[in-house]
């Protein structure tokens, strides 16, 4: 009996040492976030006019932590080289001339995928965001297997089908419900998911409902929702807009 449990003793050690492997509040999973600049813009923001017909970062996310280190301002001189392409890969749909969405995801976001040693300053994270976001190349091959704005509806099987014969993951595709009574959604974001070490990863199609210990939300669907975006529903056509 004194054994059993001293064995039981050690199994439980064993095993929560195997889950300590990192410190309680790192992240293990990037999400990259593309979006779609004619959905984004029709959405909530008519003040902008897409002259985009691309698909676009919105931002390279962790899978744990809001807003990690606030006295860590973000500083677009540490980037300097790396602005060319953020303003093509990257750009602020809303206003194209500013770095305010830029320094807004590096608050959010950024000091928090900050923890992990391969993305510790601005320059690393942005350089990673981009260089994932050309790896990926999604507005490529969503061209090179047919997928393109039409004024004909897509199903959502057609476009995941094409993301997970190509990646061999599956993605999180995500919608803009026009109106409560329409017969359709439109296609507006599409995460890829990473691990840690940057190979690609299955998202969840639908992120639960975690808060953490003070209440607050503390997943990426706080962000989701607020925009107006969700997972798009399986059964209903697909508006992929074009550039209007
Ligand atoms: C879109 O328009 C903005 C503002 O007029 C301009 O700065 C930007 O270069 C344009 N982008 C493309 C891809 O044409
Ligand atoms: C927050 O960022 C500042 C400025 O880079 C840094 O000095 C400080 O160590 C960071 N704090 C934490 C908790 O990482
Ligand atoms: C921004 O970064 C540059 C280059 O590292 C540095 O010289 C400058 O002092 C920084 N600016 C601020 C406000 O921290």
């Amino acid at each position: 009996m004194r054994l059993r449990c001293l064995l039981l003793l050690c199994l439980a050690a064993a095993l929560s040492s195997a889950f300590v492997v990192s410190p309680p509040h790192m992240w293990t999973k990037l999400i990259l976030t593309h979006h779609w600049p004619s959905t984004f813009c029709g959405m909530e923001h008519p003040a902008c006019h897409p002259n985009i017909s691309y698909w676009t970062l919105h931002g390279l996310w962790p899978d744990k932590g809001i807003d990690c280190n606030s006295s860590w301002h973000f500083n677009s001189s540490q980037i300097e080289d790396l602005l060319p392409d953020m303003k093509k890969s990257w750009p602020d749909l809303i206003n194209p001339s500013s770095a305010g969405f830029w320094k807004y995801e590096w608050h959010k976001h950024g000091t928090c995928a900050a923890k992990a040693a391969s993305l510790n300053s601005q320059h690393k994270y942005f350089g990673k965001a981009l260089e994932l976001y050309h790896k990926v190349d999604l507005d490529s091959i969503l061209k090179k297997f047919d997928i393109t704005p039409s004024e004909n509806y897509y199903k959502l099987s057609q476009i995941e089908g094409v993301i997970e014969n190509f990646y061999s993951v599956t993605p999180k595709i995500q919608c803009v419900h026009p109106s409560k009574n329409a017969d359709f959604q439109i296609l507006g974001q599409i995460e890829i998911c990473f691990n840690s070490d940057f190979t690609l990863l299955d998202c969840e199609k639908q992120f639960t409902m975690k808060t953490t210990s003070k209440g607050e939300w503390d997943s990426p669907i706080a962000v989701d929702k607020a925009s107006g975006f969700s997972v798009c529903d399986q059964d209903m056509p697909v508006y992929y807009p074009p550039l209007s």
